[in-house]
């Protein structure tokens, strides 16, 4: 057995799909309840869907009974004022697990280089069914800042950078890749993430608007990206000393960006 993936994630793991027209919607996002919820960088979250429907962010396999990242319960308190975000993650007709708007304050590349994670959506999926990837819907006009991936932490030239317009839309294995935004500013950045089970109803909807691959990355100097790949790998290093001085292991966290 293996999971269920989509063929248009097999070589690139991600999708960039065509441009929503954002700039025709209210925006409901302002409107929302935010709450704090730990991540990499300085961000508050508002909760979509949650495991239970309630105003928390938590994954769900911490919740009892322990459970994968799908059948997320729409937050009645944040989804009546952002029903158009609602049926954006409806759209695809792929289960929803979590769903959530993040709020991003503006960072600097080597800050987002230091934040670079892996997501945990798989946790408890079962053998056999869809693989869980996320999408990104930009919701904020950040055509400066950008979407990093890498398949390789620590190797610069594996980077994807995806600018990150107004109505932007991402769909990526984040469970794949080392991710973080790079949020250049000056206000926060909105973005809409949800979890979305791989099968038919995804591949539909990847399809549908064109979903591939981006050509080429914005230019980045060289120098620039060789010297924050020297000093992050520092500041990992310090920090690994530190956590290894205190007896504990590195800090697992669930980041989303
Ligand atoms: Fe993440």
């Amino acid at each position: 057995m293996s999971y269920i993936r989509s063929a248009a994630f097999a070589d690139s793991g991600y999708v960039v799909l065509d441009t929503y027209n954002q700039a025709a919607d209210p925006e409901e996002w302002l409107d929302l309840t935010f709450v704090d919820w730990k991540s990499s960088g300085d961000t508050r979250f508002a909760p979509i869907a949650s495991a239970f429907g309630q105003m928390e962010c938590n994954g769900f396999w911490n919740h009892t009974p322990p459970r994968a990242d799908k059948d997320g319960v729409w937050v009645q308190g944040n989804v009546e004022r952002a029903p158009i975000l609602k049926a954006r993650a409806e759209e695809p007709g792929a289960n929803v697990g979590r769903c959530r708007v993040i709020e991003l304050q503006p960072n600097d590349y080597e800050t987002a280089v230091y934040n670079l994670h892996q997501d945990d959506n798989n946790r408890l999926n079962p053998d056999g069914t869809g693989w869980i990837v996320r999408g990104f819907f930009n919701l904020s006009d950040n055509p400066d800042s950008v979407l990093i991936l890498r398949e390789d932490r620590f190797d610069p030239s594996t980077e994807v950078r995806i600018p990150l317009p107004a109505g932007s839309r991402l769909i990526v294995d984040t469970q794949r890749f080392w991710h973080a935004v790079w949020h250049t500013g000056p206000e926060p950045r909105f973005s809409l993430i949800t979890s979305w089970t791989s099968g038919p109803e995804l591949d539909e909807y990847i399809e549908k608007y064109n979903g591939k691959p981006q050509e080429s990355n914005p230019p980045l100097d060289q120098k620039v990206i060789d010297d924050t790949q020297t000093e992050v790998n520092r500041r990992l290093a310090e920090r690994a000393a530190v956590l290894s001085a205190k007896g504990k292991a590195k800090a697992q966290t669930d980041d989303e960006d």
